[in-house]
């Protein structure tokens, strides 16, 4: 990595009207994360010294996510939203500190890579004051062209602005643009609004430091990396890119997925080797799986720790809170939420396990309730090691089952199990012979009497 400062200067004032949204644009989420989220962390892992965000006025909820990622950025506040370029000095503290490279980036881009910001950067090692990242769209309509001549950028011209022979061309501006820190300040600055949006347009600081015999170049990126959302359409569309890319990265690190496009990651899904994820499978945010799970088809996990050979489902739901030990199964219908349940424990069919903690090799029969919830409270379930609770059985919490107890079948446990002890709680069966037949024949007899 290189050991030149980096300051970058993030755009999200943008008011995302198209989103025809409550929430601002950038925190829309794809693959779990926040927009703003996703180039932050690209940000950080292309090494960002310093980092600004340039927010709308009174978006508080931006500036709280843009310091929830990166606890030192700094926010900024652009009171009118008067151009690109307008919209980079609203950070004019941030560049007045000073940085060898300065990195701006739109936050509705949410999907470039760091390796990218790498690429675009480079050159300003090399001397240059100005690097455009371009990108060939299939319709170049309403982007800035950049104009190149051999390795230079000459300028990037904004679609109205342009000549027919310059909205000819296809290599377009994806808007992510690198500047040299020692210049950044003052190219900005002389950055006017003469052209037919009247909007100060970060674009002209190619030209402007072309005047002043500086180079600018343009790196190239794919289609895929540079796509701007300003619609749910497109939120959809960058959420569909991002899941391909995480469901090839998962099978090139050794996880098996049968049919990949049925399944779905969030950004931080952490999968080890030799997982196997049948169809239908969704993660939410902070899972993490460790090798040699198997996990059925149609499972939901979200907040979950599973350790090596575990199996869940199918069916099952994971909720947050939820860690399964080396070897625990979870069968169909199954749902946990803030449940540590150790090693070798079952809970196969049909059950619910909140707020509990289940001991190694427990076996919960089918529809083991934890009651965990007064309406007001919530409260603990703890069963010990090796426990068996036979199946129908509500444990009413707060309860404790000791280690190596019984619970027979359809139990109601309101009070604690002793360790080894059997507890019955149902009441007693009564058979009483021929009492059926009987009352059939009564019945019938009232009938026919009308
Ligand atoms: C911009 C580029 C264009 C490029 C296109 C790529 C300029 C002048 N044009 O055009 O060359 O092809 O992006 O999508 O830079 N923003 C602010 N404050 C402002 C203005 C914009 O924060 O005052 C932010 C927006 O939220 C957005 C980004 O900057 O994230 C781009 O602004 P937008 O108005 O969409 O620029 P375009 O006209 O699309
Ligand atoms: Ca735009």
């Amino acid at each position: 990595m290189s050991d030149r400062s980096l300051l970058v200067v993030v755009l999200a004032a943008g008011e995302g009207t198209r989103m025809k949204s409550r929430l601002p644009k950038v925190l829309h989420k794809v693959a779990g994360r926040t927009m703003l989220h996703h180039v932050l962390a690209a940000t950080s892992a292309a090494g960002a010294t310093r980092t600004a965000v340039v927010v709308g006025p009174g978006r508080e909820d931006v500036a709280a996510e843009a310091t929830r990622i990166v606890p030192d950025a700094q926010v900024f506040v652009q009171t009118e939203r008067l151009g690109t370029a307008h919209a980079v000095l609203a950070a004019r503290a941030a560049l007045e500190q000073g940085a060898d490279d300065v990195l701006v980036l739109y936050a509705d881009t949410p999907l470039v890579r760091p390796e990218t910001l790498a690429r675009l950067r480079a050159p300003l090692a090399e001397g240059a004051a100005v690097a455009a990242l371009g990108f060939e769209p299939e319709d170049p309509t309403g982007y800035g062209r950049l104009v190149t001549s051999g390795d230079e950028l000459v300028a990037i011209r904004e679609e109205k602005d342009a000549t027919a022979a310059e909205k000819a061309i296809r290599f377009c501006n994806a808007g992510l643009m690198a500047l040299s820190g020692k210049d950044a300040l003052s190219i900005l600055d002389r950055i006017g609004n003469a052209n037919s949006k009247g909007e100060y347009y970060l674009t002209d600081a190619v030209e402007i430091a072309r005047a002043d015999g500086r180079s600018a170049v343009a790196a190239k990126a794919d289609v895929d990396e540079v796509a701007g959302v300003n619609s749910r359409i497109q939120l959809a569309e960058a959420e569909a890119i991002l899941q391909k890319r995480l469901r090839l990265s998962a099978m090139a690190e050794g996880v098996t997925l049968i049919a990949p496009e049925t399944v779905f990651f969030s950004a931080d899904t952490v999968l080890g080797r030799d997982v196997i994820v049948e169809p239908h499978v969704v993660f939410g945010p902070g899972v993490t799986v460790g090798d040699d799970v198997v996990i059925h088809a149609f499972c939901h996990l979200e907040g979950a720790q599973l350790a090596p050979g575990v199996s869940i489902g199918p069916y099952a739901r994971l909720r947050p809170g939820t860690r399964l030990d080396e070897g625990v199964r979870i069968g169909n219908f199954v749902e946990t939420k803030a449940a540590h349940i150790e090693s070798g424990a079952k809970v196969n069919h049909l059950s619910y396990v909140g707020d509990a903690h289940v001991g190694a090799g427990a076996n919960l029969g089918a529809g083991t309730i934890t009651c965990n919830y007064d309406g007001f409270f919530k409260y603990r379930t703890e069963i010990g090691a090796g426990a068996f609770i036979g199946v129908n059985s509500a444990l009413v919490a707060p309860v404790t089952i000791g280690a190596g107890a019984y619970v027979g079948t359809g139990a109601v446990i309101t009070s604690d199990v002793p360790e080894d002890a059997l507890a019955i709680a149902r009441s007693r069966q009564v058979v009483k012979e021929g009492w059926a037949k009987d009352f059939r024949a009564a019945r019938a007899d009232a009938k026919k009497k009308g």
